[in-house]
């Protein structure tokens, strides 16, 4: 990817700014630093390759240069959209999953914030808080894709088994192409975040509903149900030896009760 080239495919999109590196440490944290400097609503850090990627929970995230999509979105509308500060994770995977299909591929949304392909992670996101004294200032959504095969980990590495969009749709994608139509479908979804429908589409896109999971917290198995859905803030609903149980998204991971993995 080069920065004409992004400059091109997206220069008409209505993004509140945009920055582009060939290499940077992790886009999360230039969106971060950006946002404390005043950058506006709906502004998108790209990265072709990221040195230090990090995922959820101290994880480090892969993104080898040339083969992937790895953006960070600054939101910030803190007046209707802190209340919604659950959703996020949504907000992202709801749009991986459209452009999924978009490429012919159907995919799920693994709670709270994964995308899979036949069981196999494609996409992650990791949401952050921007934050003035006790205020949200701003929440930043990071997308990783693995668009391409030298993108996926090294198994060895992986705490999930992983896959890429162009391995599940057995034929090249064009990373920019994909790029502006998740940007697009990130807008879209955006405006209905305080929407019913929003967590109805997510509710209706998860990954193992109505199968026994296990949630674990890094360090081992903390609940064990069968997942029902979600509630409006975004966390999870189980039953949990017949209670109903609520799950908040925090360092919870959700892996299906029957997986070897551990
Ligand atoms: C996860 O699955 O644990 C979340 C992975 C999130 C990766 C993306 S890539 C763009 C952004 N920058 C980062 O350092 N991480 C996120």
């Amino acid at each position: 990817m080069r920065e004409a080239e992004i400059q091109a495919a997206l220069g008409d999109l209505p993004l509140g700014g945009l920055r582009f590196f060939e290499r940077i440490g992790s886009t999360n944290d230039e969106a971060a630093t950006w946002a404390s400097a005043g950058a506006r609503d709906f502004s998108v850090v790209i990265a072709d390759e990221q040195t230090i990627g990090r995922g959820r929970s101290g994880s480090r995230w892969f993104t080898p240069a040339g083969t992937a999509l790895a953006l960070s979105l600054i939101l910030r509308r803190p007046h209707t959209e802190a209340a919604h500060a659950g959703r996020f994770s949504g907000l992202g995977a709801l749009a991986v999953v459209d452009v999924c299909e978009l490429c012919g591929v159907e995919s799920a949304i693994k709670w709270p914030n994964d995308v899979l392909i036949g069981g196999r992670k494609v996409a992650g996101i990791l949401v952050e808080s921007v934050w003035l004294g006790n205020e949200l200032d701003a929440s930043i959504v990071g997308i990783g894709v693995n668009v391409q095969a030298g993108a996926v980990p090294p198994p060895e590495s992986l705490a999930y088994p992983a896959t890429s969009l162009e391995t599940e749709a057995g034929r090249p994608i064009n990373r920019i192409a994909l790029l502006r139509k998740l940007l697009e479908s990130l807008q879209r979804w955006r405006e209905l975040m305080d929407q019913d429908q929003f967590i109805r589409a997510w509710e209706e896109r998860l990954a193992f509903r109505g199968r026994e999971v296990a949630l674990g917290d890094g360090h081992g198995t903390v609940l064990a149900g069968k997942l029902l859905g979600l509630h409006a803030d975004g966390s999870a609903r189980l039953d949990s030896n017949h209670r109903i149980v609520t799950v908040h998204a925090g360092e919870m991971s959700l892996r299906p009760a029957d997986d070897r993995m551990g």
